[in-house]
Parts: structure tokens; C-alpha cells; sequence
């Protein structure tokens, strides 16, 4: 641990995970380590199909899954990148209409742009210049839609769409509702069951406290049912047949999935259910309290309301060029993105790109994966600085 370092780039991925994360990663590898469902059914084949299953109800109870929280409708992907590209190509064909909002993700957007080549129509809401998603026209757009997805907390500025308002006019109008929850999961109180979401796309590594590389989907029951799987392959059930169970969960869960991550998911998932979501972000409410203030002499009256990430414009100049992680000792930003994003912070005078590194402090600048929520929430040239 860097007791020097200041950790704010949150929004990325959480950083420390708490101690039990790491420890069931450990224990996982080195005691238990048995693939899943492709055994013998000894004590370790036994003990990974436990773990499985006991991350699917901690994650279906954290979710408000439907049908008091049944576990076969939780599915494992590797992140919520994958899960949304499940669920919208799964979901859509040629010839319907989704209907999604100027402040999404890449994530939800590449996907769509692929998708509108093959024929489905992609309606966009403008979101107001603080990033929250009109109603009246969100509604007006979902006329004749077949799905709509909404990013629940924004990666950009942090803003948060009323998500009850959303999903009740999406209910309204019988449009199925995709919930990007990447920034919110874990941190934000999401019952899919009580707001009839159709599907809500997460991912562990972010407010969920788990590691990288684990990520899921909690399905309402009809939306699983209507969706087709994007791969297919062994499931370690129905072996003798030659196509994709349609059985939850093996239906999209083809392969030996990331038993590591989940070992580590279930133990932070069981870590905010002992807490609750509201004292899980209590401890990162502090946190933000103390760090709005230091930007604030930055940012002028441009400062950010923030409810997970903190954000503040960009420094000026062009999209900086995107480079990788570096370690930098104290501090590790993304290097490209780093000295545009000290600019930022820098006091008066010289600008000096190591201000941030130097003090170990680690944000993300740039571009967030969001060109249009830039231009949306901050104004001005595409850019920021997060933490
Ligand atoms: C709103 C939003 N959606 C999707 C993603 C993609 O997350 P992942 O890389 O875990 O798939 C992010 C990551 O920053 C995000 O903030």
C-alpha cells in the first residue's frame, strides 16, 4: 500500500479492494481450484459450484432479482462491456428501434453504431448540459421503440439519472429497460424486480469492490427468455446435445468462466450486503467530501456535482493521445493523458506535467471512452480530469 498516494481515479476501478477480495482470490487458487460443473463431483468440484452459486443469490439479493432474488438469473461475463454487447445484440434484430440517451458509455454506444448498421434504429435523447436525461422527450422517443438502455451514473461527470423515473416511463410504455450500472453498482440501492428492469449490466471491479475481469448481468426472466446467446459452447450440462441449453444459466455462460474473479466478487458482494449499498458509499462519501474542496479553487464555478467520480474540464487543447498504464512510483495515471490532465490542477504559473505523479496522487484525464458527454456535461473541448 502507498501511504503517500492519493487514489482518485475511483471511477476506473476501485482501489483497495477490501482484504477479503484478495484472500478468497488466494484461497480459491491455491485450496480449492476446481473448474466448474467439469468434475467429479469431489469436495473441490463441489466447493466451486457452492462458490458459483453463492455469488449469483449475494448478487441477485444486491440487485433485487427477480423471483425473490432466483440465482439462475444472474449471469457471469467478464465485464459490462461484454454484458451490454450480450444484451443488445442478443436482444435486437434488424428492423427495431432502441432508444438511449447523449450521456452513454462506448460501451453502449460501438455497440449500437454496429447494430444501426445491420438495420436497427438508434434514437438518441439529448441530455441537458448537467447531463440528466429529459423525460418528456425520453418518452416522446420511446413511442414505438422496442428497447431502451440508460446509463444509471454517469462515468464522465457523475451525474445520476432518477432512475425510478426512468424505468416507470419505460414501464409506461412497455419498452424494455437496459440499465448500464457501472458506475452505481454496489454504490447506488437498484431493485431490478421492484423498478421491472429487463436487464442490468454490471461490473465487479468498480463500485462492487471486486477485481478486474468479472462482470455479469441480472436478467428479468422474460428478457433472458427473449434474448439469443452471442457465443456458444460447453456448458458442462446437457453434453449429448449438440445445441445451446436454453436452460438458465448455462444459456449464456458457454466455457470455463473466471472462477478467480468470482471467488472475489462473492467476497465483496458479501462484504456490501453486510454493510448495505448506503454504507458502502457512506465510507466513499467521505472520501469525495474531502477531495471536492481541493478541486474546487480549480475548477471556478465549473465545479462538478458528483455522486462517484469527481470530474472537472479539461485544461484546454485537443484530445490528448492515449497512452497505457505507467507505474510512476507514488502515482500512476494514464501516461498521454497524464500531462494534459495535471495542466488541469496545476497552480498558476508554469504548468508542470509531474504535479500530479510526483505527489502521488492518480486520476485519469482525457478523454473518458465518452466523447459525447464531454462536450454534453462540460462544455467546451473534449476532456477532463477524474477521480
Ligand atoms: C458508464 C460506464 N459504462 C461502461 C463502462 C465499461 O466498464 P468495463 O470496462 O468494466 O466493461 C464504464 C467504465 O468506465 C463506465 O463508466
Amino acid at each position: 500500500m502507498n501511504p503517500r498516494g492519493v487514489y482518485l481515479n475511483n471511477a476506473a476501478t476501485t482501489w483497495p479492494k477490501p482484504p477479503e477480495v484478495a484472500e478468497a482470490m488466494y484461497r480459491f487458487m491455491t485450496q480449492g481450484g476446481a473448474n466448474l460443473a467439469r468434475g467429479s463431483a469431489s469436495s473441490r468440484d463441489l466447493s466451486t459450484m457452492d462458490m458459483v452459486l453463492s455469488c449469483r443469490e449475494e448478487l441477485a439479493k444486491l440487485f433485487g432479482g427477480y423471483s425473490h432474488g432466483d440465482p439462475r438469473y444472474v449471469t457471469f461475463t467478464s465485464n459490462v462491456t461484454e454484458s451490454l454487447n450480450l444484451v443488445l445484440k442478443g436482444y435486437l434484430k434488424p428492423g427495431m428501434t432502441v432508444v438511449t440517451t447523449s450521456m452513454e458509455h462506448n460501451a453502449v454506444i460501438r455497440p449500437l453504431r454496429r447494430l444501426e448498421g445491420q438495420g436497427v434504429t438508434v434514437r438518441v435523447v439529448t441530455c441537458s448540459q448537467d447531463g440528466t436525461l429529459p423525460l418528456d422527450s425520453f418518452r416522446d422517443a420511446l413511442s414505438g421503440g422496442d428497447l431502451a438502455v440508460v446509463c444509471h451514473g454517469s462515468n464522465v461527470c457523475g451525474t445520476l439519472q432518477d432512475l425510478e423515473a426512468v424505468a416507470e416511463t419505460c414501464h409506461r410504455r412497455s419498452v424494455p429497460l437496459v440499465l448500464d450500472s457501472a458506475q452505481t453498482g454496489g454504490l447506488e440501492e437498484i431493485s431490478v424486480s421492484d423498478l421491472s428492469i429487463g436487464a442490468l449490466c454490471f461490473t465487479g471491479h468498480k463500485g462492487l469492490m471486486g477485481p478486474q475481469g468479472i462482470g455479469g448481468v441480472v436478467w428479468s426472466p422474460w428478457m433472458a427468455e427473449a434474448c439469443s446467446s452471442l457465443i456458444e459452447g460447453g456448458t458442462g450440462s446437457f453434453s449429448h446435445e449438440e445445441t445451446q441449453p436454453s436452460a438458465m444459466p448455462d444459456k449464456f455462460e458457454s466455457g470455463t468462466p473466471n472462477l478467480p474473479g468470482i471467488a472475489g466478487l462473492l467476497a465483496a458482494v458479501r462484504w456490501i450486503n453486510s454493510v448495505g449499498s448506503q454504507g458502502h458509499k457512506g465510507q466513499g462519501g467521505g472520501a469525495q467530501g474531502a477531495v471536492t474542496p481541493g478541486f474546487a479553487g480549480d475548477t471556478g464555478d465549473r465545479g462538478i456535482r458528483r455522486d462517484g467520480s469527481q470530474g472537472i474540464p479539461w485544461g484546454g487543447g485537443d484530445e490528448p493521445p492515449v497512452g497505457g498504464q505507467r507505474d510512476l512510483g507514488h502515482g500512476a495515471v494514464r501516461a498521454g493523458h497524464r500531462d494534459q490532465a495535471g495542466a488541469s490542477l496545476c497552480p498558476p504559473g508554469p504548468q508542470d506535467p509531474g504535479y500530479l505523479p510526483r505527489r502521488g496522487i492518480e486520476v485519469l484525464g482525457g478523454v473518458f471512452q465518452h466523447p459525447g458527454g464531454h462536450t454534453q456535461r462540460l462544455g467546451g473541448p473534449p476532456g477532463g480530469l477524474r477521480g
